[in-house]
Order: C-alpha cells, then structure tokens, then sequence
C-alpha cells in the first residue's frame, strides 16, 4: 500500500508529525526534571508504543534503559474486550526499578489499567505513565496519567505507531480512519 493511499482512508489529519515532534519535545523536559538523578527504565508497550518510544527516549538527555511487553485486548476490531494477555513479557525485574510506562494511547482505559497493577505488584520503586495520546470520553476506569501528549475526540485513530488491523503504522502524523475502512 503506497502511503498516499494509507491517507486517503482518512477523513482528518488530527495531528502532525511536526505538531508531535515538538510536544514529545516538551514533555521531555518534563521528564527530565522530574526524574533528575535517577536511571529510568522506560517500558515500551508493543507495538503501538515503539514510534513514541523512539522519539521520546532520544529527546531525553537522561539516562535510560528499555524494555517491551506486548498485550493483547483488540484482536483486529476497534473495541477494548478487557480481557489482556500477556503476548511477550519483560526481560527486567522491577525490583527497586524507577519506571516510566510508554503508550501510544489511552482509550477506555482498561488494558492500562490491567497492566499497572501487574507491574505494580513486581516490586518498582516508582511506576508512571506517559502517553502520545487520550480519549477522556472513553475512559472507563480512572487513571492517573503523569504525561499527556494530546488528548483527542473519541475516534478512532491511526498512524505514528497506531493499526487497523497492522495497516498505517507508518503513517508519521495521527489521523482518524474513515468509518467506512471498519465497517
Ligand atoms: P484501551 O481501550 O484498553 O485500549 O485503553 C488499549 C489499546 O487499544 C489500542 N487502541 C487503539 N488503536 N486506534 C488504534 O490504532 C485507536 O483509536 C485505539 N484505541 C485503542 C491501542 O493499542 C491501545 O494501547
Ligand atoms: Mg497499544
């Protein structure tokens, strides 16, 4: 699929990769003031998580290690079940770790939800989240987000890490997908 395809399946550009740069860019010095004199272990979410992932830990002038976990929830729809498996897990212990948790996107909030309390219960000294992205109209538990990039009507979105159905990851903004490529 040629790119100029991928974005004809969108009826908006909601934000642009120039417009993500410079907010991944701001959140940075967030970050690094509040986690000044600490190593940092930031824990990637595959795969929707590897764009931000890749930005935000090369704007950091901290330093900091990586790990991944893949979950699964969605399956290829566009609806959270609840119900998160844990496809690949950390090759870390947690222990006494400071951890930074890195999305793409907070939804209903649910996967995230599963996950901090497993990762809670693995012993971190601390454990925060930041994310590229939030719908707070979709939110069906309460989480306490540290870092948000932007929050967004409760679309669904594609590209810079997020697929429908493995497509549009490349995609170098984030655009909503046209209902008529879903339905
Ligand atoms: P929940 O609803 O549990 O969602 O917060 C968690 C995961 O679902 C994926 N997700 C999306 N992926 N466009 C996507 O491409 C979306 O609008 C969207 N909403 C949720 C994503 O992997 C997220 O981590
Ligand atoms: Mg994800």
């Amino acid at each position: 699929m040629e790119l100029t395809d991928a974005q004809a399946d969108l009826t908006e550009i909601l934000i642009t990769e120039e417009q993500i740069r410079s907010r991944i860019a701001e959140l940075a010095r967030d970050v690094e003031r509040d986690y000044a004199g600490k190593d940092v272990l930031l824990i990637g979410v595959l795969k929707g998580a590897v764009m931000v992932m890749a930005d935000l830990s090369r704007e950091l002038r901290i330093p900091v290690t990586m790990d991944w976990m893949a979950v699964s929830s969605y399956g290829s729809g566009t609806q959270s079940s609840g119900v998160v498996r844990i496809l690949k897990d950390l090759d870390t212990d947690l222990s006494g770790k400071t951890v930074l948790i890195v999305e793409d996107i907070i939804d209903s909030g649910l996967t995230l939800s599963w996950l901090l309390s497993n990762l809670k219960s693995r012993g971190p000294e601390s454990i925060e989240i930041f994310t590229l992205l939030r719908k707070p109209e979709a939110a069906r538990v309460e989480i306490d987000v540290k870092y948000v990039g932007f929050e967004i009507p409760n679309k669904f979105v594609v590209g810079y890490g997020l697929d429908f159905d493995e497509r549009y990851r490349t995609l170098r903004g984030v655009g909503i997908l046209a209902p008529a490529v879903y339905s």
